[in-house]
């Protein structure tokens, strides 16, 4: 039996069946290329869903990760350690808000920015003041109270009772907003990108209308750049590139650049509500993923990585264009730097099979769009590669549509 059937085997004896895993056993990677068990390469323009911006096994993060782990891994938080606020103090500094709480996942920091929005909203008004305004076909995360926020029937079917005081608006309309909003509201979510969504951006006239409905209301922006944060749109921060500032932003993916880890930033107003005790965790802001995180930022700097995902990602668009205007199966092109998709007007599934089987990894969202999330060290040279071979299987695809 090949190794890949045994690894598939036991998986499939002992794991709970959460995941419908594509057929590739991955053993190693380096740059923005991965290695499957037989050693065939595949380019990556997933990076792990939007974890691996530094692609695999950077020379820096494996320095970093080596001298940690021989010096301390674990404190816990009753203890300070010698990172976690530099790490903080970075983030604050690059971000122009205050504070900072490190988590271990995008969820638990969605989790964590509701327990202050909560506990602000119930400082100012009660506790009356703790609606919630969200979007729908949004993704926040499988936690209880991030999946409340998650616009999307298929993730909560078979979960209820989510937690209460959740109200849900389209996507850019501001109407729906306003009819949303009323003193009762302590905070609207929103990913300014939706990503698991379809890559689909919020306005900046909506973005504007929410910071303003948040500012009359006395609830707080908050932000789930899980996705589209942390460098994905050429911006260190997404709401840079859309000129709106949140109160809370809730960061993750790509932090420690695959040490699980997330964070939520908050403004004074908004943080000073949590107070010891009232919010926490074992593993989050440890030596180890907090160095990593800021070996991470340093590098993003040295090697100039934020103007190559503007311009590499300016020609990845390009490309896709190009596409749209060549297949009538690619109907729109979405996206920016390194969070970008092609909408197709026929599922996706084939067109992944396809790509896999040509060796290169993309992802299905919403069964019929492409999205591309790829490292932030991807090349020009990189993305023709991969545009060829999405050429060649919408070709076929198109063939086969057309009987
Ligand atoms: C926008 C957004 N929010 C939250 C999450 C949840 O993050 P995690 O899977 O780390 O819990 C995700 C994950 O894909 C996401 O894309």
């Amino acid at each position: 039996m090949s190794l890949y059937q045994e690894i598939v085997d036991r998986e499939q004896k002992y794991l709970l069946n959460t995941y419908a895993r594509y057929p590739i056993a991955i053993a190693r990677g380096k740059g923005v290329y991965l290695y499957d068990v037989e050693g065939k390469r595949y380019l990556d323009l997933l990076s792990g869903l939007g974890v691996n911006a530094l692609g695999h096994a950077h020379p820096r993060i494996v320095k970093v990760i080596r001298e940690q782990v021989a010096k301390v891994i674990h404190v816990s938080n009753l203890y300070y350690n010698e990172y976690q606020g530099l790490l903080a103090e970075k983030l604050c500094t690059k971000s122009g808000l205050d504070r900072a709480f490190f988590s271990n996942s995008g969820a638990e920091a969605i989790e964590g920015a509701l327990k202050l929005v909560r506990a602000a909203g119930h400082a100012v008004g009660g506790a009356e003041k703790c609606i919630v305004v969200a979007l729908d076909n949004s993704f926040h995360g499988r936690t209880m109270g991030a999946l409340a926020l998650t616009g999307q029937a298929k993730y909560r079917r078979d979960f209820d009772p989510m937690l209460e005081g959740v109200r849900f608006v389209p996507r850019n309309d501001i109407q729906a907003l306003h009819a949303a909003m009323d003193g009762s509201v302590c905070a609207i979510v929103l990913e300014p990108i939706q990503g698991e969504g379809g890559i689909q951006e919020s306005s900046p006239e909506f973005l504007r209308a929410c910071r303003a409905a948040a500012d009359q209301n006395q609830a707080a922006l908050i932000f789930d750049e899980i996705q589209c944060g942390m460098g994905r749109t050429g911006q260190l921060f997404a709401f840079q590139h859309f000129g709106v500032t949140p109160d809370v932003v809730c960061i993750a993916k790509p932090m420690a650049v695959g040490l699980p880890m997330g964070s939520f930033l908050a403004r004074d107003h908004f943080a000073q509500h949590i107070t010891p005790g009232k919010h926490g965790t074992t593993f989050g802001g440890g030596p180890l993923a907090c160095r990593v995180a800021l070996e991470y930022l340093a590098i993003l700097e040295d090697e100039n990585l934020l103007e190559q995902v503007r311009r590499v990602g300016a020609y990845f668009t390009q490309k896709l264009q190009e596409l749209v205007e060549t297949f009538e199966i690619a109907v729109e092109a979405r996206g920016v730097g390194a969070i970008q998709a092609l909408q197709l007007s026929v599922p996706g599934k084939p067109i992944l099979e396809g790509a896999d089987a040509n060796r290169l990894l993309i992802n299905v969202t919403q069964d019929t769009v492409l999205r591309f999330l790829p490292p932030f060290l991807l090349q020009e040279k990189h993305v023709e590669s991969a545009v060829r071979i999405l050429r060649k299987l919408l070709r076929d695809a198109q063939k086969q549509t057309n009987g």
